[in-house]
């Protein structure tokens, strides 16, 4: 089977991953209809492309929080890789080095920090924490990613409480025995959601700054009012994200929330979006719309399933591609070209 483009991945995955591990992967809160149109607000917007303008030399790099990128996709951080690849994330790692990307490693990865940082020496890792009731533990977590090499602590904030997904309660879904959340073991009995603390507030970022001298981005803003707190909360970067539709169904596709984001932050702090990239050209209107990079959750995940680091790796060279492309034919030989201008947002 020829992979084209990323649908074709997520085609494979589904059909050969075990049922169980495809429905936790493809899930969305409720019926969904965030996940959904975290895709559809894409097909909304439009192109305004500019004719002429040398795309010969293309230059496709960026940086994020000063460390340069082939490109400005990352890695999201997700959950439990090994349900789609046995080496798990050490195998994301490896992909996301070879690409010259970030990957942002879960709080619930399947390998623990220091496998994940050992198995891509040198790789632009970024440590994405969900904070626990025992503090004690997510500390020791922040202090273990700053030891290793972690460049970056991202505090997802949209997850006091795990949203409903109506397959995973009909599967009975829970990580197969020999699989563990390994960051965790010994300090809870795994797979327990129920022991994040849904009592975190904005002060709880000073008591990470006081733990960390790591910049910290925060992922899951999706309004103007909680892009000004985090700004005046000191944090270095800001993710606009909905979780992948996963928590609160109902509230806005992604790449209609950057733009009020973008407006508040007014270039305060960098800004990075995730939710339903699957072409270059998303990433190209995401970016359009004043996001500095994206990151893909699900269609790494798929690579993973395809074949592993190799699977991955094709994800992110067809993105790659795509986005390239897709520049190209919008008239833009580098980042620095991209903005407001190339899309219609008077229609968003
Ligand atoms: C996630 N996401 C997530 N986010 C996070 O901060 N920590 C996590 O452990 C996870 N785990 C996770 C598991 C799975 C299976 C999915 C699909 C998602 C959310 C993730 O970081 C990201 O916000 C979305 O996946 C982006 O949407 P797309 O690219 O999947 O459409």
């Amino acid at each position: 089977m020829a992979m084209v483009c990323l649908s074709d991945f997520e085609a494979y995955a589904k059909k050969y991953l075990p049922k169980i591990a495809w429905d936790f992967f493809a899930a969305g809160a409720d019926d969904c209809s965030t996940r959904d149109e975290n895709i559809l607000a894409y097909k909304r917007i439009h192109f305004r492309p500019r004719m002429l303008r040398d795309v010969s030399m293309m230059d496709i790099r960026t940086k994020l929080l000063g460390t340069e990128i082939s490109f400005p996709v990352g890695i999201a951080p997700t959950g439990f890789h090994q349900l789609a690849w046995p080496d798990g994330e050490k195998s994301t790692a490896r992909a996301a080095r070879a690409m010259n990307t970030c990957y942002i490693a879960s709080t619930y990865s399947t390998c623990t920090l220091e496998e994940i940082s050992a198995a891509a020496p040198g790789g632009f890792q970024w440590f994405q924490l969900y904070i626990h009731r025992n503090r004690a533990v997510s500390q020791s977590l922040v202090q273990r990613a700053e030891a290793l090499g972690f460049q970056g602590l991202v505090l997802t904030a949209d997850l006091p409480y795990t949203g409903k997904r109506r397959d995973d309660i009909r599967n009975g879904f829970r990580l197969p025995p020999h699989m563990k959340l390994k960051n965790l073991e010994g300090a809870f009995e795994v797979c327990k959601m129920s022991l994040l603390d849904p009592s975190v507030t904005w002060n709880d970022i000073y008591w990470l700054r006081s733990l960390t001298h790591l910049p910290i981005i925060i992922k899951g803003i999706l309004t103007k009012e909680d892009a000004e707190l985090a700004v005046r909360h000191g944090v270095q970067g800001i993710i606009v994200s909905n979780h992948g539709g996963r928590q609160l169904d109902g509230g806005p596709a992604t790449i209609d929330a950057l733009v009020e984001v973008v407006e508040a932050v007014q270039g305060r702090v960098e800004i990075y979006l995730d939710g339903g990239i699957r072409k270059g050209s998303d990433v190209l209107k995401a970016l359009a719309l004043g996001a500095r990079c994206v990151f893909i959750g699900r269609p790494a995940l798929w690579g993973l399933a395809y074949k592993g680091e190799e699977g991955l790796q094709d994800v992110l060279r067809i993105l790659q591609d795509e986005f390239r492309l897709s520049m190209a034919l919008a008239g833009c030989a580098s980042v620095s070209e991209i903005g407001r201008h190339l899309v219609q947002f008077s229609k968003l």
